[in-house]
């Protein structure tokens, strides 16, 4: 009995030194301990046994037993000491050159970037900015606009009619609609830029889309001439293109404008000589612009003999199709990083 006391002893004073050798992380730890240390563990259950051994064979077996405790004890307290210490991370194991994370940047579109260079531009020389709705009313989209109900006029704009309204409303087709807004709630004199949304139903290619963006300008004053509209639309033109920028003004014809014109610019990319951006004419169309019909003061209730005014509208997207040599207008709606991240 008290032999095989001792065996027991033995063995498990080899197994747990092994085991204690093992142990690498905080777990394997709490296991040791409650496999041999803890109250039902391997070594109490040895020293419940030795109440069983005879009194004479006691000493011996109880003083054994008690080293094995002190020494597992001990042995077990600097292990797990080791174990904490090494959690800390040392400064070797931290790889200083490698490179951090990249973070992603975002940037404006190319369409935003534009209108803003745009109202920069007009309000350095006095413009505010006005804003009108999406969904316009037919009468500020084209009757107070000097558009009769089936005047063939209308037809340069291929219109989406919002439904159900008998058509009453449409989709704007262009910005000049705030024009009349402004005027319905201001009195003279006005110089306000109206840059937004505008739709028309165009068969969707590379040069057209079913919507794009425009901006809109309007000055109204006492004797407001048409050289202010060219001396403006030729700052516009320098500060946006070039110092160089040559303008040639077209007459044209808007219902809401007399006289009109249609402006072009000398061609930045070849300089006038024609190629495939300027279809090898030497210009680039930029704008339609003319002097406000008194017709339009009327409906605003403006008085047409002491008021005059020049109106511009111009699109924002295929100016920047040409300030970026891009060749297709869908890029802009496709929301493709890939073209985004270019700009
Ligand atoms: N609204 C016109 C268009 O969309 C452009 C324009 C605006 C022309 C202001 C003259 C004056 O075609």
């Amino acid at each position: 009995m008290a032999m095989e006391m001792l065996d027991e002893i033995q063995k498990l004073k080899e197994e747990a030194t092994a085991s204690l050798s093992g142990l690498k992380t905080p777990e394997d730890a709490e296991n040791f301990r409650l496999q041999f240390l803890s109250r039902k563990g391997s070594l109490a259950q040895l020293f419940e046994r030795l109440k069983e051994i005879p009194k004479a064979d006691n000493p011996a077996i109880g003083i054994s037993l008690n080293e094995l405790r002190n020494l597992l004890e001990s042995e077990f307290e600097s292990a797990r000491k080791n174990l904490a210490s090494s959690k800390k991370v040392s400064i070797s194991s931290v790889d200083l050159s490698i490179q951090g994370r990249k973070r992603y940047v975002g940037r404006k579109h190319p369409l935003t970037q534009t209108a803003e260079e745009i109202k920069r531009i007009f309000k350095s020389i006095g413009f505010g900015i006005a804003d009108g709705p999406e969904i316009e009313d037919d009468y500020h989209n084209f009757e107070a606009l000097n558009f009769p109900p089936d005047h063939p006029a209308r037809d340069m704009q291929d219109t989406f009619f919002v439904k159900d309204d008998g058509g009453k409303y449409v989709l704007r087709t262009h910005t000049s609609g705030v024009q009349i807004r402004v005027m319905e709630n201001n009195k003279p004199p006005v110089r306000v830029i109206m840059p937004g949304r505008v739709y028309r139903n165009e068969a969707i290619s590379a040069r057209s889309y079913c919507l794009f963006h425009q901006v809109e300008g309007l000055y109204v004053d006492k004797n407001v001439s048409l050289a202010e509209l060219k001396g403006t639309i030729s700052y516009f033109a320098k500060e946006f293109f070039n110092a160089e920028a040559k303008l040639r003004f077209r007459p044209s014809y808007f219902p809401f404008t007399e006289p009109s014109a249609e402006v072009d610019v000398n061609c930045f990319v070849c300089g006038g000589k024609g190629c495939r951006i300027c279809k090898y004419s030497g210009w680039l169309e930029i704008m339609g612009c003319g002097m406000v019909d008194p017709n339009v003061f009327k409906y605003v209730k403006y008085d047409e003999n002491e008021v005059s005014g020049f109106a511009f509208g111009m699109g924002i997207d295929r100016l920047a199709l040409l300030r970026y040599g891009i060749d297709d207008i869908r890029l802009f709606f496709e929301n493709d990083l890939r073209f985004l991240n270019q700009f």
